[in-house]
């Protein structure tokens, strides 16, 4: 049974056929009479709007449950939940509040039922899908090996998103530069370790500690918020720590001349990112948004072993 949980844990032969897939004429009855259960513990707009088109395009269906609905290892126990929905449901896609949630499914079911993170506190893998397919679009007009030593700066808080983000690109040959104040930083562990030796072939992922020396030459600047769904508490904190981490005109004047700018969104304008650099000419954000309905396509043929 094929899971996307994180991009480490796809090899690169299979990351290779989701990005194809992701782009290649599809057959729209693959899911044909076939249900996915998407289960969101928290707020989502373009994952789960994604998800549900992508099903739909390859003719199945999306049912959503929210968590005040099913309560998930509250109202119920999460392997009684996974148990009833494999009963029902060929795939389920989940954004989680804890990892540990998709082993618990897959232990409970015998492993009978395809799982899908769409975001965990660690990983956001098809987020990440969608970025390298926005930037080989770019760079590319799709080809993946076309990133291979560009270099992509990230600058702000090192999220669940940039996690991926990070070793998604290094797989596929590109630099990735994180410039993040040091308690904000990547760390090398987690279910995605961004830090990691991802072998011969792969880019490099280098850590700084401001911003300037990050984004400097890259090819790419791609930001997230600074307070992640979890960090309310420490929404002031974090506003002054990172101010200096802002994605806008004065900072972009130090990547490389033709540098685009990337955003997961949603976006705090005027905080991590400024309104100029979102709406500007070298803003993909939304053919971004546009490849998370073409990196689900590519997961869920992958994941029905199309290819
Ligand atoms: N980028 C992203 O995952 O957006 P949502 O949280 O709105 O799904
Ligand atoms: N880092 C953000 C991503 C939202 C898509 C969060 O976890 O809230």
């Amino acid at each position: 049974m094929r899971h996307l949980l994180t991009i480490s844990g796809v090899t690169d032969d299979d990351l290779a056929t989701i990005y194809d897939l992701a782009l290649a004429p599809l057959d729209d009855s693959l899911l044909a009479g076939q249900g996915v259960a998407l289960v969101f513990e928290l707020a989502s707009l373009r994952t789960r709007a994604s998800s549900a088109t992508a099903v739909h395009e390859l003719g199945g269906y999306a049912t959503f449950f929210s968590d005040a609905e099913i309560g998930l290892g509250t109202r119920e126990s999460v392997a009684d939940v996974a148990r009833t929905l494999s009963e029902l449901f060929a795939l389920c896609a989940l954004r989680v509040r804890k990892y540990e949630v998709f082993e618990a499914m897959r232990v409970a079911t015998d492993d009978r039922m395809a799982l899908i993170n769409l975001l965990s506190p660690g990983a956001h893998p098809t987020q990440a899908i969608a970025d390298v397919l926005t930037l080989a679009e770019h760079f590319g007009n799709g080809d993946v090996s076309s990133l291979r030593g560009r270099t992509v700066a990230y600058v702000g808080d090192a999220t669940n998103v940039t996690r991926s983000l990070a070793v998604a690109l290094a797989r596929v040959g590109a630099n990735v530069h994180v410039g993040a104040p040091t308690a904000y930083q990547l760390t090398p562990d987690g279910d995605e370790n961004a830090l990691a030796d991802f072998g011969p072939g792969s880019g490099a992922v280098r850590l700084f500690d401001n911003a300037v020396d990050a984004v400097r030459g890259a090819d790419a600047v791609y930001t997230d918020t600074w307070i992640s769904m979890g960090d309310e508490a420490e929404a002031e904190q974090r506003r002054r720590d990172l101010a200096s981490f802002q994605v806008n005109d004065e900072l972009l004047g130090h990547a490389a001349p033709n540098a685009v700018v990337l955003h997961c969104l949603p976006a705090h304008r005027g905080e991590e990112v400024t309104d100029d650099v979102l709406d500007s000419e070298r803003s993909l954000i939304w053919r971004q948004v546009q490849h998370r309905r073409s990196a689900m396509v590519g997961v869920l043929r992958w994941i029905k072993e199309e290819a």
